[in-house]
């Protein structure tokens, strides 16, 4: 079993869409495009592990420019073919890891990239997508939560807490992949120093957290 989340998202590029397929979390995924709505109108914002693109077309809708960024050309090159009714959409290849060398932004958003960074590494995670906002700026993340009976089950805890699950490609690769599932009180804990007017929604399939960073 391969561990290689970059790998694996590199390789599901095609597929990924599915996931947004699942009858049960329509009305969810409807929640969270009208808070997505209400958040970025006028904004110019910097998505980071856009993937496919799935929620850059939503953003774009109501913002006024999205520079999607994501780790793997194969989920940008789907990303890029859909359709943009604004045209307000650049993309480009980022590690959210390595240093950033373009002028902060008013606004980030990242979409189901929490739940993959490892418990030890989410300080430093903040501090890396803090680099990329101006003081001030909106932070906005959305991600899962685990729901019996719809979500994959988790296979392995490691030392530090982080959970894996067991995923399956359509040509039978299979991959263990970290998917943590945090509480509001762990946001709080980890942005009580680093962020302001921490707002967490959290609905049955899915949580979303806003904040300013301070
Ligand atoms: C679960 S997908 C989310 C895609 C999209 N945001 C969405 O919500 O539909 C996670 C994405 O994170 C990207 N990713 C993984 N590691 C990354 C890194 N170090 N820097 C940037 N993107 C990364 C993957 O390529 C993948 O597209």
């Amino acid at each position: 079993m391969n561990d290689n989340l970059v790998a694996y998202y590199s390789e599901r590029a095609k597929e990924y869409e599915k996931i947004y397929d699942k009858p049960e979390r329509q009305s969810d995924l409807l929640a969270l495009n009208d808070i997505l709505q209400n958040t970025f109108p006028g904004k110019d914002v910097f998505e980071i592990a856009c993937g496919t693109g799935y929620w850059t077309q939503r953003i774009a809708r109501v913002a006024n420019t999205v520079l999607a960024t994501d780790i793997n050309t194969s989920v940008i090159d789907i990303a890029k073919g859909k359709v943009y009714e604004k045209n307000n959409v650049t993309f480009d290849v980022l590690d959210i890891f390595k240093p950033f060398l373009r002028q902060p932004f008013d606004s980030l958003f990242g979409g189901f990239i929490w739940s993959h960074i490892k418990l030890q590494e989410l300080d430093k995670f903040i501090d890396t997508v803090h680099s990329f906002v101006k003081p001030g700026g909106q932070v906005f993340f959305i991600d899962n939560n685990f729901v019996e009976d719809s979500s994959r089950p988790i296979i392995s805890t490691d030392e530090f807490s982080n959970t894996y699950q067991q995923r399956e490609l359509e040509n039978g690769d299979s991959y263990s992949i970290i998917k943590n599932f945090p509480t509001d009180e762990l946001f709080f804990k980890l942005l009580k120093e680093k962020g302001e007017r921490i707002k967490f929604v959290n609905l049955k399939y899915y949580w979303a957290v806003s904040y300013y960073r301070k």
